[in-house]
């Protein structure tokens, strides 16, 4: 695993960066919210057409870095995660020397899967056997078990190695190309300016406790959408979020095609006006989009006490989103205490998202498949971080919006 220096005091810069995020909220909040120029239409085909579906499958989830999962997934040689939600039925295992690494999970017999079970599947193979006919296969992809070996004697050493696909694991992240032909990753460039905001996080640290799927009947970029703004809080959160936070109020920052975006708690309105030496201590956090698809929430469930959020959002099918979502405890599980908070976190959040957000986004999308065909829905200038994000994939993609 490639970590940051382990000497840094990662808890002293949260520190310092939770204080430059308040001052940036407080100016926000007493000279008004960050906009964009203009509201941004946008053509119903964006979210349902076919065709821009089948060009996202192709230059994002095949030919684009995705989280695959935390270096904390798969700790220790042997580990082992199936990754499937992006096409092809991926596996992820950290071999005896330590790096990780990314195959397809077929067998270079006749095809079959080598892991059967169904996502979100996590376990130890320390040699993987196929179901067909056990042909073995150790964490590195060599071919080192083959019964009836004579029939295959034509076939040349190291010739039927699993396919590898590209796979980079850095600050914490293991991140897969989902295409075996793709070019190698270079986390480092994907990820820019960016790692010094997530290494923040210490993401190498954190330890799963609980994980499970959501899903939306709704294009991916429908329900990616919800997680960009606080403009619906004090409705569609009303007895949640908006108890908590600010509507319509957020700090937004962009890191290439990724972001971070702060939305500020009730109580940070009291600081404006006030001497920044009276300011309590307040806590790093924040929403941290990775593009193309994922979402790190880093924040506090009590005093102290830390989670860490992750959402990554699949396609599953043009008018199907399915989200895996897991939550960490960032630097170990400290306590059963700390377990059950993270737990807790986990499941309230899962339903807020699955019962609210995920709930609007699937209405919102079987509404634009009988929308007039001129139809467009519009992201105010208020939802900046949307329109952003549109443009990206766009780009990506090599079509414009509509
Ligand atoms: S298909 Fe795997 S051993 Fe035959
Ligand atoms: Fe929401």
């Amino acid at each position: 695993m490639k970590n940051p220096d382990e000497s840094i005091n990662w808890s002293e810069i949260r520190a310092q960066s939770a204080r430059e995020s308040q001052r940036k909220q407080v100016h926000m909040l007493k000279h008004g919210n960050q906009m964009a120029d203009s509201p941004l239409p946008l053509h119903k085909s964006v979210y349902i057409d076919e065709s821009r579906f089948d060009a996202e499958q192709k230059h994002i989830f095949l030919s684009q870095p995705l989280v695959a999962c935390l270096s904390g997934d798969i700790p220790n040689p042997g580990d082992t995660i199936l990754f499937d939600a992006a096409g092809p039925s991926i596996l992820v295992s950290r071999g005896k020397d330590g790096e990780a690494r990314a195959f397809l999970n077929m067998c270079t017999h006749r095809g079959a899967k080598l892991i059967e079970e169904a996502e979100p599947w996590t376990g130890v193979k320390n040699r993987l056997t196929c179901p067909f006919h056990a042909w073995t296969f150790d964490n590195t992809g060599r071919l080192i078990g083959q019964p009836g070996k004579a029939g295959f004697e034509n076939c040349k050493e190291g010739g039927r190695d699993l396919i590898e696909l590209p796979c980079a694991e850095h600050i914490g992240l293991v991140f897969v190309k989902a295409d075996p032909d793709a070019s190698p990753i270079d986390a480092e460039a994907f990820l820019g300016d960016y790692a010094d905001i997530l290494s923040q996080l210490e993401l190498w640290r954190a330890e799963p406790v609980k994980k499970g799927i959501l899903t939306a009947n709704s294009n991916w970029k429908f329900a990616l959408d919800t997680y960009g703004e606080s403009y619906h809080f004090g409705t569609l959160h009303k007895t949640t979020l908006a108890h908590t936070n600010y509507t319509d109020k957020q700090v937004f920052e962009t890191f290439g095609k990724h972001h971070r975006i702060e939305f500020p708690k009730l109580a940070t309105g009291n600081l404006i006006d006030t001497d920044e030496s009276e300011w309590p201590e307040t806590i790093y956090g924040g929403v941290h989009y990775l593009f193309p698809n994922t979402i790190i929430f880093f924040g506090a469930v009590a005093d102290n006490v830390f989670f860490t959020q992750v959402f990554r959002l699949f396609p599953d099918g043009v008018g199907k989103t399915r989200c895996q979502f897991a939550v960490y405890a960032p630097f170990g599980i400290e306590s059963d205490l700390h377990k059950g908070s993270c737990i807790a976190a986990f499941d309230a959040t899962a339903t807020v998202v699955q019962e609210e957000d995920y709930r609007v986004a699937s209405h919102g999308y079987a509404n634009l498949l009988t929308a007039p065909d001129d139809h467009h829905i519009v992201l105010g200038a208020n939802e900046w971080a949307l329109q952003v994000v549109h443009q990206h994939i766009a780009n990506v993609i090599g079509m414009p919006l509509k």
